[in-house]
This record gives structure tokens, C-alpha cells and sequence, in this order.
């Protein structure tokens, strides 16, 4: 139908004829010559039609309206002086028209492609409009460049692509599961996987030894701007490998990944262990763009007469940190109220500080309601081991360990943030030595951090029945600026340890061969040691084009309560399918509102 695209036109094709095919961009009336931009997937290109050369063609375009579909042909000629576009791969010329065919109409639409101000939810609704803006032609493209690098990076090296159900078993993740209900079986569901966990796993026992997928996961938990129920992975499992061999290649597919979309990251990706990130950032994803660090105050608080302190510095699982901003001390009291108020969300009782004002003075050169509780020498050694000079503040996390990190690192963020103190560029980090359980307050037991396949450090298991907390894992996770992109481990290949693992979950072997008999009895046939990893493809796609939510990089992406706002899924099922399915519904919800 065409003979070039919109964007490929330019002053090579000077007075040539060209035939492109688009949609009505724009349409503007000049003083009786009408302009139409035509779009297509590679640009735009503006058409010309004047009523003194051609009368046809010039009815033809005023008929046309924004969005209209247009095939048109006409003689490619340089822009008059002064009217070029330098921000069009073709705007140096344009298509004097002799032939307009209109394709196809459109409608009044709601907003056009590329409006700014539309709200997310119209987006979402009208996506189809969306879809044609720059914004997510660029974003899908960037997606697809990544993923074509990772493909060819797969196939380079001996992966092969092997696909496993989206009908099975539970597998678990940590989510909870989405169930399909079974019309031939009528108490039977399946449950969507959370991850190919135990498929890749036992693809390994079965002898394929290196493995990719980019799998479709599913998980019913709540969407943020960073998860949805419904995302992709880059999964991979590998046999005969240690934690060295996957991070080393899983690097080298991650480089090649951004590369794509000319994003050089740093080589080789710095590692640290779990437990040096927690102590100096609060989090096991710290963001190494932000230069703010904790400074542990525990031994120094044990024996204050400051209750808030002195508790947590002398409990087992509290925690007494500082974080020093440099330069706080100008923050008012509404700014650090405000603070105050935000590490709460996190389960921050209070957020103490103290203002460095002159710090030879002494304590009298210190601003903070607390001083009156906190003895000279113990103000000293807070200075120093903060290293606070004039100007800085310094904020209080105590309590409980895991509230006292979680607000902290969530601080550190909002003030590297606001301060404007992130570097710039790309900060990838390893994240290694993982304890294998983590507590689970609420419940009272203990939970696999990351899945109950993870192999427990070499000489760890003796631990597992008696003292879970003391195991620690062979799991890594990959961050790139704060963000968790991936996460695998060498995984157990032992049943005996499997069963252990189990154990110590609180599951038994009767209820381990029922829930799990077939991973079970494929290490038993002689699995082989393996490991791997999987990436969030999405996330790794909103990092690439620089987009603050997964929704931008993803075409038909579900709101926060798990809508399609575009299909208006979920909906609700006729009885007819119902009965089929053996399913009586309970209670009809009043329809839920399109919150994102
Ligand atoms: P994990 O649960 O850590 O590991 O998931 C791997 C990566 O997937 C991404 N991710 C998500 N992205 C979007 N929406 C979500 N709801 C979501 N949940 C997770 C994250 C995460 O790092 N089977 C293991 C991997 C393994 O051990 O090989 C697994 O699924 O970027
Ligand atoms: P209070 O004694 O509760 O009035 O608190 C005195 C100061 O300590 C206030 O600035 C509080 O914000 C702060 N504070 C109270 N609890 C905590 C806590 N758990 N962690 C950090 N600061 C706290």
C-alpha cells in the first residue's frame, strides 16, 4: 500500500513520488492550504493540499479530522524558508498531495494521542489512543529491544526456551494464588503460577541444563506502582553451577539487556552482604545513588536514662539508629513534623533529632528536645561517630529492628530525594548471603525469604530443626538503583534437605509428598546441583525508559484493584457457566471503582 513510512521521508526524496499511509496527526487550515501531519510507527510527515493545484485532493483533506486513517501520494518538496521542523526526522520537507484516500474514520475520540494532562484512568480506559502516543510507542519499543537482546543472548549460549503451564498446582512465592476453577473435576481447581519454580527445577532433574523462558506470572496480592498481578519474567535455571557462575553470566545478560537501549551499566556489579546492607541502609535493595548511611548506636544507648533509646539498645531485636543528613539543621519544625508523620506509615513511634549547631560547644551547641536525656559523653561520641559537623542533622530510629529499618531506609529515601542528593547514572548491586527464614511476626513461625527450594548455606542444615534463624541462604538478588530486579539461588537438589526445609516450614513429610510428591520424587531420581534466577522483566523496562510505573511499560495493564479499566475485566459469569463450573456465588459485590 505505501511506499515509504512517514518518518523515512526526507530531502534524499526531493521531488520523487511517495505513497504513505497514517493516521491524522493534525489537521490545520492555513488560509485555504490545509496541513495534515500524517503519523505513522516511524514519525510523521506533513502533507500539503492546495486548492489551486488540485481541487479534488483539497476537498478530500478538509474532510479529514484528527485520527482519521489516510493513505495518500504526492511529490516530496523542501519546506518553504524558515518553516522546517527540526524536531521531525522529516521535517525539512513536505508531500505536495495528488492523491488522498481516506481508509478509514474515527470518531470523536476522548483525547488525542500525545495530549498531556489526560489522567491515568482515561488512559487506561481509552488505551488503544494511548497505545499511539510517543510516549508508549518509545516505551513498548525499548521493552521489545531489551527482550530481543535477551533472546539472542539466551540462544547465544546454549539456552533453549521451554514453555510449562499456566494450568498447574500451586507454586509458592510468598502470594497468594489466582484458582481456576476445574469444570471436569467439580472440587478441583488450578491454580496460574506464581513463577515456574518447581517446572525449571525439575526441567534440570529431567537433563536440559540450561533453560530460559520469559514467563507470564501471575500473583494476587496488591498492585503498587511496581507490581502487578499479571507480570513477566526472565526466568532461568542452569544445572552444575554455584552462586559465582549464575551471577556472573546473569550480569553479562543484564548488561546486554540495557545495552539494547544504549544504557551502559558499570562492570563488574559490586556485591555486598544482606546483613552490611541492612546495617548501613535499613534495606536489602538499598539505592547506592543516595550517599545517606545509618550509623548503629546500640552500644552507645544501652545505658541512657532515655527510655526510647535505652529499650531497643537493649533488646534483642530492637534496633537504635541515626541518619545523618548533612546540611538538616535548617529544616523547620512543619518540615520535620511532616517527616515525622512519614516514617509513621512505616511504624515510627516518633522520629527523634538533635540539630548540630556549633559542635564546639558541646552539648550546648545541639538544638533537640532529647538532649535533656542524653549524657555529654554519649552526645560526644554521637557527633563523632556520625561525623556531624555544623548546619547537619541528625534523626533517631529505636525499636523494634525490622520498624526501625524499614522507616529509616524509607527516610534516607525521601530525603535523598527531596534534597536532590542522588548521583546520577546507574547503580547495579548484588545482594548476597540471605538468612534462608525470616520470622513471621503476626503468625508466630518462620517463612522462607525467598522460596522453600533455596539451598541452605553448606554446613547450615544441622540448624534447620532447632534453630532456623541461625541458617543462612545461598540466594542473591540483583538491584539496579534501589530496585529488586531479580532474584534466584543455588536451590536444594537433596531430598533429605528438601524434607528438612520443609520441616522447618511447618509442613510434614505426608503433607510434603502430597503437596510436593512430584518435585520430591524428581530430586529423588537424581537431580542434579542447579540454581538460577528470575528477572522482572517489567521492571526492568520501567527502569530503561525512565517511567515511575510498570503500567508504562506494559500495554494492557490492570489498576490497583486488578481491573482491565479497557475490557472492564474481571466480570461476572452467567449461571450457565456457573453451574458448569460447580460454583455457587456467595455474595454479589456492588461493582468496585476504578481506583489505580
Ligand atoms: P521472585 O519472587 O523474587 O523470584 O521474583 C523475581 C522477580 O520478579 C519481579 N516481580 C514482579 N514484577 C512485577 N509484578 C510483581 N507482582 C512481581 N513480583 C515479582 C521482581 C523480582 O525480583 N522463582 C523465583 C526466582 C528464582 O528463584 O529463580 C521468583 O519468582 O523483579
Ligand atoms: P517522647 O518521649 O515520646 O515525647 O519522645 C521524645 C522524642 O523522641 C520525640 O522527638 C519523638 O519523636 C522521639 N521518639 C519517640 N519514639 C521514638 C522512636 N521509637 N524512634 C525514634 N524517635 C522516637
Amino acid at each position: 500500500m505505501r511506499t515509504h513510512f512517514c518518518g523515512a521521508v526526507n530531502t534524499q526524496n526531493l521531488d520523487g513520488t511517495v505513497t504513505v499511509c497514517g493516521w491524522a496527526h493534525s489537521r490545520r487550515d492555513h488560509g485555504g492550504v490545509i496541513f495534515i501531519d500524517l503519523r505513522d510507527k516511524s514519525g510523521v510527515l506533513q502533507l500539503v493540499a492546495d486548492p489551486s493545484e488540485n481541487a479534488d485532493v483539497f476537498a478530500q483533506a478538509n474532510g479529514v479530522r484528527n485520527e482519521y486513517v489516510l493513505r495518500a501520494t504526492g511529490i516530496v518538496r523542501r519546506r518553504p524558508e524558515g518553516t522546517d521542523n527540526s524536531r521531525l526526522s522529516s521535517g525539512e520537507v513536505e508531500v505536495n498531495l495528488c492523491r488522498l484516500e481516506v481508509l478509514n474514520t474515527a470518531t470523536a475520540l476522548p483525547f488525542m494521542p500525545d495530549d498531556e494532562g489526560v489522567s491515568e484512568e482515561a488512559r487506561l480506559r481509552h488505551r488503544v489512543i494511548d497505545l499511539r502516543g510517543t510516549a508508549m510507542q518509545s516505551n513498548l519499543r525499548r521493552r521489545h529491544a531489551m527482550l530481543a537482546a535477551v533472546r539472542q543472548w539466551f540462544c547465544e549460549r546454549d539456552f533453549i526456551d521451554i514453555e510449562t503451564p499456566l494450568l498447574t498446582r500451586t507454586t509458592p512465592e510468598g502470594a497468594r494464588d489466582f484458582l481456576v476453577p476445574s469444570r471436569l473435576q467439580p472440587d478441583a481447581f488450578y491454580a496460574l503460577p506464581q513463577s515456574p519454580q518447581l517446572f525449571k527445577q525439575m526441567l534440570m532433574a529431567a537433563g536440559f541444563e540450561r533453560y530460559f523462558q520469559i514467563a507470564r506470572c501471575f500473583r494476587d496480592e496488591d498492585s503498587r506502582s511496581d507490581r502487578q498481578p499479571e507480570f513477566s519474567q526472565i526466568d532461568v535455571e542452569m544445572s552444575f553451577v554455584e552462586e559465582n557462575d549464575v551471577m556472573t553470566m546473569m550480569e553479562e545478560l543484564v548488561i546486554a539487556a540495557f545495552a539494547a537501549v544504549n544504557i551502559t551499566l558499570p562492570q563488574p556489579f559490586p556485591r555486598m552482604n544482606c546483613t552490611e546492607a541492612v546495617r548501613r541502609f535499613g534495606i536489602d535493595r538499598p539505592d547506592l545513588r543516595n550517599p545517606l548511611e545509618l550509623t548503629d548506636l546500640g552500644d552507645l544507648m544501652a545505658e541512657v536514662e532515655f527510655k526510647v533509646f535505652r529499650e531497643p539498645a537493649q533488646a534483642a531485636d530492637g534496633r537504635v539508629a541515626a541518619l545523618r543528613l548533612p546540611g538538616g539543621a535548617s529544616l523547620s519544625r512543619k518540615q520535620i513534623d511532616e517527616l515525622t508523620a512519614y516514617v509513621a506509615r512505616y511504624g515510627a513511634r516518633g522520629l527523634a533529632y538533635i540539630k548540630v549547631i556549633n559542635v564546639t560547644a558541646g552539648a550546648d551547641g545541639l538544638q533537640s528536645p532529647i538532649i535533656k536525656f542524653l549524657p555529654e559523653n554519649v552526645l560526644a561520641q554521637l557527633i563523632e561517630r556520625t561525623q556531624a559537623v555544623d548546619g547537619d542533622i541528625i534523626f533517631f530510629g529505636a525499636g523494634r529492628e525490622d520498624i526501625v529499618n524499614a522507616s529509616l531506609a524509607a527516610l534516607r529515601d525521601r530525603l535523598g530525594e527531596d534534597g536532590n542528593l542522588l548521583s546520577d547514572g546507574w547503580k547495579p548491586l548484588w545482594i548476597t548471603d540471605f538468612p534462608l527464614f525470616e520470622r513471621d511476626y503476626e503468625r508466630k513461625r518462620w517463612n522462607a525469604r525467598h522460596h522453600p527450594f533455596t539451598a541452605p548455606r553448606e554446613g547450615d542444615e544441622r540448624h534447620l530443626p532447632e534453630h532456623p534463624e541461625r541458617v543462612m541462604s545461598r540466594a542473591y538478588d540483583m538491584t539496579l538503583n534501589g530496585v529488586e530486579i531479580g532474584g534466584g539461588s543455588i536451590r536444594i537438589h537433596r531430598v533429605e534437605t528438601q524434607l528438612a526445609m520443609l520441616e522447618a516450614l511447618g509442613i510434614d513429610e505426608t503433607e510434603a509428598r502430597r503437596q510436593f510428591g512430584f518435585l520430591l520424587q524428581a530430586l529423588e531420581s537424581g537431580a542434579p546441583p542447579h540454581g538460577g534466577v528470575a528477572f522482572g522483566l517489567d521492571r526492568m523496562a520501567a527502569m530503561a525508559c525512565q517511567v515511575q510505573s510498570i503500567r508504562d511499560v506494559i500495554a494492557f495493564p490492570k489498576t490497583q484493584r486488578g481491573q482491565c479499566l479497557l475490557t472492564k475485566a474481571p466480570s461476572s459469569a452467567t449461571s450457565e457457566q456457573l453451574q458448569e463450573l460447580h460454583i455457587k456465588v456467595a455474595k454479589r459485590a456492588s461493582p468496585a471503582s476504578d481506583s489505580l
